[in-house]
């Protein structure tokens, strides 16, 4: 048996998981691994420090893996941005066929993704960004809600109206991201009206990812109130681990303090040591609430065969047991 959406038909993959874009996370041996074991993989693009280094990791990729993957392309406002358009040539040029766009609006790059065959699922946190990015023309949806890793925007909803509230008005193929780690989950995004779901999280704390094993021992050990809301006054919330760090940047920030009063707290360098080093105070790190779901570290194959396989069991045997024929109604004869 097997789980058929359309996010599986349309974006030619064996299961409805989708790995998004992890900065510092997402590179080759991980994207290989859900690629293997038939999920969508993202290698993410900026955690390259230059296009020909994302060049490589893509051929890297290809080496361990002849399944299909794509390449995620955050887009955030920034003083000095990266070179997107030379990172989006080397996405062409790769012959890379499926790209996750997110961080703002899409339209820029749509026109030369589209002109090479490339499919466009852009990643947003709010029904009005999922149905702009539908009418621009992207491929499919990935819609974050409140509990996800990273950049949960500002509506503070929750998955639980977001994604069918987004179903209502999305009808290309939808995929649910934020707080997703197990068959329970991606049953009922599909309940909900999703065509599959994303992780980010739960993809970090797997055999194949690269960062320090005390990283994801610290993930297994927490519980879904082990994080913090950073940035809120700042109207670009980030959810990341609670620590020290975090802390103080709340308090900061609720104090009056601006970003300048922070940016060396939450500086990338810091944030990149907790990974490397495994030092769990050394900066700030994205992590969602899922955290309390988790309790293993498997490999990407364990974990996603897994998932398929409940979810199967899950649809087939408990929820369809709960479809019985009715019995004669109290007071009818
Ligand atoms: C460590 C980490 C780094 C992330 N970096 C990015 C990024 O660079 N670009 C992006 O689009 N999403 C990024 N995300 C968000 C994920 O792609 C995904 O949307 C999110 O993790 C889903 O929520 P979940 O963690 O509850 O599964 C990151 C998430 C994590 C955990």
């Amino acid at each position: 048996m097997t789980l058929t959406t359309k996010f599986t038909e349309v974006f030619g993959v064996e299961h409805p998981i989708a790995q998004g874009g992890m900065q510092w996370v997402g590179r080759a041996e991980l994207v290989a691994a859900v690629a293997n074991a038939g999920g969508l993989g993202f290698i993410t693009a900026l955690t390259q420090p230059t296009p020909a280094e994302l060049a490589r990791e893509i051929g890297k990729t290809r080496e361990l893996t002849d399944k299909p993957f794509g390449v995620n392309l955050t887009i955030l406002p920034s003083i000095n941005p990266p070179p997107y358009d030379e990172y989006r040539q080397v996405i062409v040029d790769e012959g890379i066929k499926i790209v996750e766009t997110a961080g703002s609006n899409p339209a820029p790059h749509l026109p030369m993704f589209h002109d090479h065959g490339i499919k466009v699922l852009h990643k947003c946190t709010s029904v009005r960004h999922g149905v702009k990015a539908q009418s621009l023309g992207v491929d499919g949806i990935s819609i974050d809600g409140f509990e996800c890793a990273g950049h949960p925007g500002e509506d503070d909803v929750p998955g639980l109206v977001l994604i069918p509230a987004a179903a209502k008005q999305i009808e290309i193929p939808m995929i649910a991201s934020g707080g997703f780690g197990d068959a329970r989950g991606l049953v009922a995004a599909l309940a909900l009206g999703a065509d599959g779901i994303n992780m980010g999280t739960r993809f970090m704390c797997t055999v194949e990812s690269c960062i320090h094993q005390n990283v994801k021992e610290a993930i297994v050990a927490g519980d879904e109130r082990g994080t913090e809301l950073i940035f809120r006054t700042l109207h670009n919330t980030a959810r990341v681990a609670s620590n020290v760090v975090s802390r103080e940047v709340v308090e900061i920030l609720k104090d009056g303090g601006q970003f300048e009063d922070v940016k060396d707290l939450v500086a990338g360098v810091r944030g990149r040591k907790v990974f490397d080093d495994g030092d769990l105070d050394a900066g700030i790190w994205s992590v969602g609430t899922v955290m309390g779901l988790i309790d293993d570290i498997p490999t990407c194959e364990e974990l996603i065969s897994r998932i398929v396989r409940e979810a199967e069991d899950l649809i087939t045997g408990r929820l369809g047991a709960m479809v019985t024929e009715s019995t004669s109604a109290v007071g009818s004869s």
